[in-house]
């Protein structure tokens, strides 16, 4: 079970965990009909602080408009919101899990008028691909399954329903022995993983993919983007194969939960020697600073929580 915390941000009021609760004929458990995101509080040395989280909200409103859900409350109030719910509970390091999705009205796939709601979740989180993955490095397996195409769902939504896709992919990998999977696109191609982006490097050069290859534009991967630019490391982005991904001399995923979290191996196929390697480990170290408010120049990019708790 998630750990538990004390309360939940519920349609803009803070309530006890246990009462946060939906009817079963709400429309998000049939068709998984809502849209969410995953974000980050670090325990910076300036207190607790959100990473990017006017970039998470902005997202959010994205997924929601690509479903032409229309949420009527204001940005700044999710943005509060985000900050009261971790300061409610008291957290100094956590995930926070904004969630707008349709409740109880109509069974017909046609939401119409399903009431639209919104919670927000704070709670402890420990290492997404665990402490040994983060440090060693994980071992991956390309799935069976194939990532959707955005031709058939906005893949740079971040919705409900669209990770049942990642559900089979993540619960196949871990039945056959691995930590996680990869995805390949309708064309073939390296998409994803189930929560995942992916970066490999040759020759010193950063190659990643975009949303023409079926991925969620993950906020990491722009970070990650942005910190190469800044270390002068070249980086290329277009589709990407298998192939590119074994030869290449280091792989490694990003994600809010699993930060900069190096690839060991594919299908048994080791990376290099299997060790992370030395781009990557740069790469996690300046990532790592920054989160932990180390380096002021991406101050920008954290947002203190509220001190005053609203509770
Ligand atoms: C399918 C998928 N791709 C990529 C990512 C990485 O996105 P971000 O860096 O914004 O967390 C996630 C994160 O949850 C994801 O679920």
């Amino acid at each position: 079970m998630t750990d538990y915390s004390k309360y939940i941000w519920h349609n803009g009021e803070i309530i006890p965990w246990e009462k946060a609760q939906v009817h079963v004929m709400s429309h998000v458990l049939h068709y998984g009909s809502g849209v969410f995101e995953g974000i980050k509080c670090y325990n910076t040395e300036h207190g607790p602080q959100i990473f990017r989280l006017e970039d998470h909200i902005d997202r959010l409103f994205d997924s929601a408009k690509a479903y032409n859900m229309n949420v009527e409350v204001e940005r700044s109030d999710l943005i509060n919101g985000c900050k009261d719910i971790v300061s409610a509970n008291k957290l100094t390091e956590c995930y926070i899990r904004p969630l707008i999705f349709y409740g109880y009205d109509t069974l017909g796939v046609d939401p119409k008028n399903c009431p639209i709601n919104i919670t927000i979740a704070s709670f402890y989180w420990g290492a997404y691909l665990g402490d040994e993955g983060v440090v060693n490095g994980v071992n991956v397996t390309i799935s069976p399954y194939q990532k959707f195409s955005y031709k058939s769902m906005p893949t740079t939504a971040k919705a409900s329903g669209q990770y049942m896709n990642s559900l089979l992919s993540v619960t196949n990998a871990r039945e056959r022995g691995y930590d996680e999977a990869i995805l390949l696109n309708d064309e073939g191609n390296i998409s994803e993983g189930s929560g995942q982006n992916i970066f490999y490097i040759k020759d010193d050069v950063i190659h990643t993919n975009d949303e023409k290859s079926s991925i969620l534009l993950g906020i990491t991967r722009s970070t990650i983007i942005e910190i190469c630019e800044i270390l002068d490391c070249k980086v290329e982005i277009h589709d990407f194969n298998l192939e590119d991904l074994i030869n290449a001399d280091e792989v490694f995923f990003t994600g809010t939960a699993s930060e900069v979290t190096p690839i060991r191996s594919i299908d048994d196929q080791l990376i290099s020697n299997g060790d992370p390697g030395p781009i990557t480990l740069k790469l996690r170290r300046y990532y790592m600073d920054i989160v932990f408010g180390k380096n002021s120049s991406f101050n920008k990019w954290l947002t203190p929580i509220n001190s005053e708790s609203k509770v």
